[in-house]
């Protein structure tokens, strides 16, 4: 499949490199694809990966996915083009938004906001609700974090699940894009359990079943 990568970050940087290790076509949409920092990354891919502005990344992708922090998400989203039918895979959450920096305000999810700026788009909230250290290695002994997933498409969410299980995690689907809020609340509550009740990066959410 052909992934567009916006973000050389963190969580793009991780996500672009493993889907290009299991055969997809990715193109990282970058600010500057000829930057170091870019150059190095596409060198973990063994230059299987390639990098572009993120138009010509978008348009020439079937899947879009959104790494950016959400206050560049707008102008990232504003240069991508023609996203009308696109799947957009929104992974930001709202840190330092809202009156408690941790949510949009007035109800509405980043999630939800994304899917406003980006209108046409098929969007799926996906890979916000752990760390990128466990995008890289979802794996806890024999169980698997969980990739809390939604989206109104169902169509995408399915492409989304498979590309999230091809990681190596277990997907769960939570239901429409008005979920979005609960998957970024969860985001949150990652974060708290790993930076302030001091429990580290080395921690992941996952759904039991029976
Ligand atoms: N870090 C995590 O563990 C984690 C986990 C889940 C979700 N998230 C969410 O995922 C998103 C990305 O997080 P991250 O940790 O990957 O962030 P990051 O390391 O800061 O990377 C963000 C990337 O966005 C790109 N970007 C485009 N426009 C930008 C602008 N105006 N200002 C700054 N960067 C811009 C940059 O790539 P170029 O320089 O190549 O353009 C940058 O490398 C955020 O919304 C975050 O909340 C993070």
């Amino acid at each position: 499949m052909k992934i567009a990568v916006i973000g050389t970050g963190n969580v793009g940087g991780i996500l672009g490199a493993r889907w290009s290790e299991v055969g997809h076509e990715v193109t990282f949409g970058t600010r500057d694809p000829a930057s170091p920092k870019v150059k190095s990354l596409l060198k973990l891919t063994e230059n299987k990966a390639r990098a572009a502005s993120v138009l010509d990344a978008v348009s020439s992708s079937e899947v879009m996915v959104l790494a950016t922090p959400l206050k560049a998400a707008r102008d990232a989203i504003a240069v991508a083009g023609d996203l009308i039918g696109k799947i957009l895979v929104d992974c930001t959450n709202p840190i330092g938004e809202g009156p408690d920096g941790k949510t949009m305000g007035a109800g509405k999810s980043a999630g939800e906001q994304v899917a406003e700026w980006a209108r046409g788009a098929r969007v799926v909230k996906a890979f916000n609700t752990t760390g990128s250290n466990n995008m890289a290695d979802p794996a806890y002994g024999d169980h698997k974090a969980t990739m809390f997933i939604c989206g109104d498409d169902t169509a995408a969410k399915a492409v989304v699940s498979k590309l999230a299980a091809e990681l190596g995690f277990e997907v769960c689907d939570g239901g429409r894009l008005s979920t979005a809020r609960l998957l970024e609340s969860l985001a949150m509550l990652w974060i708290h359990l790993a930076y302030s009740q001091g429990l580290g990066r080395e921690i992941a959410i996952a759904l039991l079943k029976r």
